[in-house]
């Protein structure tokens, strides 16, 4: 495992480094504990866990109660961590291989966790569609697959208004159920830490269902044929994964023939899945901060991968400054309108030795915008000889407001926007890395369109989104199709523009 030690700078390091006087001078007021004399700010033995504090923050709640907070800080450090940081290094290892064009990611699950829709079922849910979608992209594109929940532990929303009107009040906006309640009156909008403590638990007994069903026999590929939903049984996207299934099953039959059981080979039993989330509310992940006892590293033990929302990565600001000190791989959300002067800059903050894997820009342009903002982005980062692993966010850049008044998203534009990210990527000969969705294992109704046509008027029959729309089960599975398509012809360009020319 590659550690941050300067000596480890592959040759591919930054050509050029943008760490501005303005960046310096707004960190001056950190209270570094050691060498306080030194200016780069990039160097590790600057970084403290709390030094976000001194640093302007956005999004972030006011918690009126400045002793709770406290207290809850100080629990949460005591409680064990909720993954080990091999783990995080595991992750890093896999997402390089991404990086290089060996594996893709697929990173799902609600836009924001509930407290009130905690259920196993749900969990199981959300884990059976990733799996089938997994199943779906490695045989159909040959390629490792690399799972990774919006799970456990994301909790904590940015929101475009401070404060919303509600039956002519104004009160503050819902912020994620580990900040405040979604109930609109003012008394539930008060930020409480004593969430925090609950978001904990909660993402402690997903975890450890997460865990039980990838390592304890769940996720055995024998059992390809029982990750289907009911309610998805009768839809075509289903049709075509039992084929699927079924060639699985018989290609298992045939390796058992010459020996190769899931007794004899952990791949076949188990899987890997790892969990992300936006890393907004720093108080939590603070706490939740911890040494590695192996490499004396900080990593955020709150998951394994945390990444930066579109709304809070300047350079300048506490959760860049945060999250550049520990050593888990990490997402950047960008905007069309994202400057790629100042992404420079917070690239170098980030990943100061360019290691391949601890980045991930996950693009969500829209899908207006994407063939006109992605390419000059590519080609900047790659003239500067970035390694970054690319994922496409098709649901942030797409949110509509319907007739009706639901918030929703268009399965036709998701697809849009998806099929330019692969598109864009072919044309620069670069690596299309990922997906990223807001996606349910449940039938929820969210999104418009899919081989079931959604309409609008079918928006208000299982709307339960706390915040933005998901992907239903099979709606998601659908994508997994479509997307499985994209990434074997984006392997094959040859054989394509030969069956192309041969028409
Ligand atoms: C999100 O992922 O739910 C989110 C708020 O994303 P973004 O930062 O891209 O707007
Ligand atoms: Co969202």
């Amino acid at each position: 495992m590659s550690s941050s030690a300067p000596s480890s700078a592959p040759s591919s390091a930054p050509s050029s480094s943008l760490a501005s006087s303005s960046l310096a001078s707004s960190r001056s007021s950190v209270r570094w504990t050691k060498d306080p004399e030194t200016k780069n700010p990039l160097t590790k033995d600057l970084w403290r866990k709390d030094a976000w504090r001194n640093l302007p923050r956005l999004q972030m709640p006011e918690y009126p109660d400045a002793a709770a907070l406290r207290s809850v800080e100080h629990n949460l450090e005591q409680l064990p961590p909720l993954v080990f940081a091999g783990e995080a290094r595991a992750l890093e290892r896999r997402l390089a291989q991404a990086t290089e064009g060996k594996g893709f990611v697929l990173q799902g699950g609600d836009c924001a966790e509930s407290f009130a829709q905690y259920s196993a079922e749900s969990i199981r849910d959300l884990l059976k569609v990733m799996l089938e979608m997994a199943v779906v992209l490695t045989f159909s594109a040959t390629c490792p697959v690399v799972k990774i929940g919006r799970v456990a532990g994301q909790f904590a929303k940015p929101r475009s208004a401070p404060t919303e009107i509600h039956s002519g009040q104004e009160i503050p906006s819902y912020r994620g159920d580990s900040i405040n309640d979604l109930a609109p009156n003012a008394a539930a909008r008060t930020p409480d830490p004593q969430r925090m403590i609950q978001a904990y638990h909660q993402s402690s007994g997903t975890l450890n269902l997460l865990r039980a069903f990838t390592q304890g026999g769940f996720a055995d590929l024998h059992k390809v044929h029982q990750w289907t939903h009911n309610f998805v049984k009768e839809s075509q996207a289903h049709i075509a994964y039992r084929d699927i299934a079924q060639r699985i099953t018989e290609a298992i039959a045939f390796m058992e023939a010459c020996g190769i059981t899931s007794q004899a080979v952990a791949q076949v039993r188990e899987t890997d899945f790892y969990t992300s989330h936006e890393a907004l509310l720093l108080h939590y992940e603070e706490a939740l901060t911890r040494k590695d006892s192996l490499n004396g590293e900080y990593y955020d033990c709150s998951a394994h991968l945390l990444w930066l929302g579109e709304r809070t990565r300047s350079p300048a600001g506490a959760h860049a400054e945060f999250l550049r000190g520990v050593h888990n791989p990490l997402g950047v959300k960008c905007s069309a309108d994202a400057k790629h002067d100042e992404l420079l800059q917070l690239l170098d903050l980030l990943n100061p030795h360019n290691r391949a894997g601890r980045i991930s820009l996950i693009v969500r342009m829209g899908a207006e915008n994407i063939s006109s903002a992605l390419p000059p982005l590519l080609r900047r980062l790659t003239k500067e000889g970035r390694n970054i692993l690319w994922i496409c966010d098709p649901m942030h850049g797409n949110t509509v407001r319907a007739a009706n008044g639901y918030k929703t998203r268009s399965f036709q534009t998701i697809m849009h926007e998806i099929e330019t990210f692969f598109a864009v990527h072919r044309s620069e000969g670069t690596w299309p890395g990922g997906i990223h969705l807001e996606m349910t294992g449940d039938s929820v109704t969210e999104c418009i369109g899919g081989a079931r046509a959604l309409k609008e008027a079918n928006l208000a029959d299982r709307y339960h989104t706390h915040c933005d729309p998901r992907l239903n089960a099979e709606q998601a599975l659908e994508v997994g199709f479509l997307v499985a398509d994209l990434l074997a012809k984006h392997q094959k360009p040859h054989a394509e523009t030969a069956k192309q020319a041969a028409k």
